[in-house]
């Protein structure tokens, strides 16, 4: 009996195989990669967040440390991924703002409509750190009250010859944009790619 019981629940996650896809590349995710958040940002009274680049691993990167932080706008062009993080099993706040659309193009109506966060944390592809970081900084820093947390790679930092040093990505930034910056910390959070880091500045 143990034994059909046992068939039977295989067929069943067979079938459910697509269903349970998602679940399985975010457990897989979570054993391969070391992922350190920079928790301590929200020991300083953090009330609301912008997320873009929020749903392909169903926030696992970085949304789920935004749990209890009531004001959350969430931004990604993947609708699927958006429904599935709006489920109730996923634990998000059911009245946190998700929007299915570019990053780029609602940050410049957030920014137009004086909307600004106390957070805004920023993880997308690998492959978009270059635009991400010289032609949308400007934007990300505008738009945060006191953090940024942006992805950044050794891929970048080996291209504009940046070191890996605090000093030098933010004087990468400085020059770039004419406006000063505050680049308080550089986290490793995976080898992919030969390393992927958050960096945090701090208004
Ligand atoms: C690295 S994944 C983000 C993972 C997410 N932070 C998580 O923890 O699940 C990058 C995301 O950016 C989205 N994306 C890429 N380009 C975009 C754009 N221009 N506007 C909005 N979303 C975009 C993709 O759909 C994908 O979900």
């Amino acid at each position: 009996m143990a034994e059909i019981s046992k068939i039977k629940k295989r067929i069943k996650f067979f079938f459910n195989f697509k269903k349970n896809k998602n679940l399985i590349s975010i457990f897989k995710r979570k054993k391969s990669i070391e992922e350190k958040y920079p928790n301590y940002i929200f020991k300083g009274n953090i009330e609301s967040a912008l997320i873009p680049f929020c749903a392909a691993f169903l926030g696992e990167n970085d949304v789920k440390y935004f749990i209890n932080v009531n004001n959350v706008t969430l931004i990604d062009l993947d609708k699927d991924k958006i429904e599935i993080m709006k489920n109730e099993k996923y634990n998000y706040k059911s009245d946190w703002n998700f929007i299915i659309g570019d990053c780029w193009i609602e940050m410049d109506k957030l920014i137009e409509n004086n909307t600004f966060f106390d957070v805004v944390s920023v993880d997308c592809w690998t492959t978009q750190i270059e635009e991400m970081i010289n032609l949308h900084f400007k934007n990300i820093y505008k738009i945060a009250n006191k953090y940024v947390v942006l992805i950044y790679s050794k891929e970048f930092d080996e291209k504009y010859g940046l070191n890996k040093s605090k000093e030098t990505i933010q004087a990468y930034i400085e020059k770039k944009y004419e406006f000063k910056v505050n680049l308080i910390d550089m986290i490793k959070r995976s080898n992919f790619k030969g390393g992927i880091y958050w960096l945090v500045f701090k208004k």
